[in-house]
């Protein structure tokens, strides 16, 4: 996988038009969602290599992240003349980048696409590291191939209008990106004042973060090792987000994970010896900003299942990534399901 190229812009316009044009091609096309198209697209008017571009416009939510809207995407591509050296921007949050990114990636057997995202979760995660894919079979990210985008433009411009939830959900993988990095990284993120949010801050925060994972990327494109250092606090987190979906009461995705890590960490400090006071530090920040997560003790079976069919496991065997302190991560670690449902107690005595 090639490398990726991350700009943390400062003057959006020309980082585009100069991204655009290190991308030699044939026919541009840019791909929105319906609220992309509406709030951001206009932000964007004074950009000299978007005009005559081919617009695409999705639906937006992940409710549309599916195998009929990339078909409409294809045929949008095909019926505007796109050719194999043609060139899609992807402008939107994670749903948008992740489909307009397999779309670029099996158009025609593979054209370029640069990532301009929109959310924190996409600036952070979503956008960086060529996962691309779509939802299928009632199953989140099934389909989908590793194609990175020939750029990714961090405008963290777009995050002064984001709403608090949304902020909140992109902060939980920063707030990942710190555990699984540095102590001073992790400090720093529990430390930020989340009320009177310091914009040029944030900014350097998101590029430090944005960092943690391009390493990482560039380590293991393919996640055979040190990339599942990114799924800390996933296998509880989707295990949330799988039942609250299910119960007709979605979370946001990083609550999710924000909950999940509160688990993960109490594994750790159970099986690996992570410091418990980092830890207490870590579930107060997640408990005063994110809240709980109401479940109870007749629910625990059901999520041990899902958990034991999250598709990081291998032969059934239920797989985390820990940590032995922060920065000090143990790939590949088990957890039995006593200690899973002692986690399990744990977050509702302390978050509830
Ligand atoms: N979202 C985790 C990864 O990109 O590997």
């Amino acid at each position: 996988m090639n490398n990726q190229e991350v700009i943390l812009c400062e003057r959006l316009a020309t980082e585009l038009e100069q991204a655009i044009a290190r991308c030699p091609n044939d026919r541009l096309f840019v791909l929105t969602d319906e609220h992309t198209h509406r709030l951001c697209l206009p932000l964007l008017q004074g950009v000299g290599a978007l005009k005559g571009a081919g617009e695409i416009v999705i639906g937006a939510e992940d409710a549309h992240k599916n195998l009929a809207t990339l078909a409409s995407v294809w045929k949008a591509l095909s019926d505007g003349g796109a050719t194999r050296h043609s060139l899609l921007l992807n402008l939107g949050g994670g749903m948008v980048t992740d489909l307009g990114g397999f779309a670029a990636a099996t158009f025609k057997r593979g054209i370029a696409y640069v990532n301009l995202p929109t959310t924190l979760l996409a600036m952070v995660d979503a956008a960086v590291g060529g996962k691309t894919g779509i939802n299928f079979n009632g199953l989140k990210n099934e389909i989908g191939a590793f194609a990175p985008a020939a750029a990714v433009l961090i405008a963290t411009d777009f995050l002064r209008t984001l709403d608090r939830r949304n902020f909140l959900s992109g902060y939980a993988e920063m707030l990942k990106h710190g555990l699984i990095s540095t102590a001073e990284h992790w400090a720093e993120l529990l430390a930020f004042d989340m009320d009177n949010v310091d914009y040029e801050r944030l900014r350097h925060m998101v590029g430090r973060s944005v960092q943690v994972k391009q390493n990482i990327v560039r380590e293991d494109p393919l996640e055979r090792g040190i990339r599942k250092a990114l799924n800390l606090g996933h296998t509880v987190g989707h295990a949330f987000e799988s039942l609250a979906l299910a119960q007709g009461r979605p979370v946001l995705h990083g609550y999710a994970v924000a909950w999940g890590m509160v688990c993960e960490l109490y594994l750790s400090v159970l099986q690996a010896g992570f410091p418990s006071e980092r830890m207490r530090q870590t579930v107060r920040f997640v408990r005063d900003h994110y809240g709980s997560f109401s479940f109870d003790c007749t629910e625990y079976d059901r999520l041990y299942a899902l958990m034991t069919h999250d598709k990081k496991n291998t032969a059934g065997v239920i797989n985390f990534t820990l940590l032995k302190d922060v920065g000090r991560i143990a790939l590949d670690q088990t957890a039995g399901r006593e200690a899973i449902f002692e986690a399990l107690d744990f977050f509702r005595e302390t978050m509830g």
